[in-house]
């Protein structure tokens, strides 16, 4: 396990409180990060965890042969060496100076945009797909395994969102077999959008943001794959009294969610007849 080279000063940990988002470079190295993309390729086209429902079509409905935004969740229970990386030890020491000592790793995953024709991730916060019933104090870290220009679909960031509550959202398209969430129009994120800063990034740099804040990709018009590799580091969840519901998660239909139930039966059929054998 590589040691972290990279710390934040008092001013960025500052910034970040403030304004929900931070961009640090240097937490990678070319080698590395060529390394790595080798293995996130090999994942996707392997489609590794397609049986399961971890990897799928985020902006569709799988039932296309291309998917626009192909994603994988925990890629790193696919191959461990991705956490190996020196750039997932600086994300964990600059995540607990951000958020705290005991925060820990959460889950990690991949969104891939295919050369010219990646789709954007619409604007969203991420705690719009997690349970409503906890409270969370938890970032995610963007690890693009490349340059991350504006054009290949770098994060472009709502500075002090993370104040909000989660507002409301809707699958993409209202289409419930959709996984991908999208906040719903209103005056309200109307005026928050003018003040939309994008965040490109060099090779070896990543973005951190709040599970509040939100943050938008655009698509990628470059010839080139843009790959992301991203960690979720968080502090314990505690339970909300409020009853605080997020039914466009309640309504959902997605492919994903069916071969998860189909695997986890034949999984449990797999366990009896061993028990009977
Ligand atoms: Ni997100």
């Amino acid at each position: 396990m590589p040691q972290p080279t990279v710390s934040v000063t008092p001013e960025q940990v500052e910034f970040f409180r403030r304004e929900g988002y931070l961009a640090v470079g240097g937490l990678s190295t070319p080698a590395e990060l060529a390394r790595t993309a080798a293995v996130y390729d090999r994942l996707f086209e392997e489609r590794r965890g397609w049986e399961e429902g971890n990897a799928f079509d985020l902006a569709g409905t799988d039932d296309d042969a291309a998917a626009a935004l192909p994603q994988i969740l925990g890629p790193s229970r696919y191959a461990p060496e991705l956490r190996d990386t020196l750039y997932w030890a600086n994300a964990h020491q600059i995540a607990r100076q951000l958020l705290g000592p005991e925060c820990q790793m959460g889950g990690d995953h991949a969104i891939l945009k295919p050369a010219t024709h990646g789709a954007a991730t619409p604007w969203h916060q991420d705690e719009a797909y997690w349970n409503p019933a906890l409270d969370y104090h938890s970032l995610s870290v963007w690890v693009p395994l490349q340059d991350a220009p504006i054009a290949n679909g770098c994060l472009w960031f709502i500075p002090r969102t993370h104040t909000l509550p989660v507002l409301p959202h809707h699958t993409v398209n209202h289409d419930p077999r959709i996984h991908a969430l999208e906040v719903d129009p209103s005056p309200q994120f109307e005026a928050l959008l003018a003040q939309a800063v994008a965040c490109p990034l060099t090779a070896g740099a990543a973005t951190f943001h709040y599970s509040r804040t939100f943050h938008y990709a655009g698509p990628n018009h470059t010839g080139g794959v843009r790959r992301a590799h991203i960690l979720g580091f968080s502090t314990p969840a505690t339970p909300r009294t409020d009853g605080r519901r997020f039914p466009w998660n309640e309504t959902k239909q997605t492919a994903r969610e069916a071969r998860r139930r189909e695997f986890e039966a034949a999984q449990r059929a797999a366990a009896a007849a061993e028990e009977l054998a």
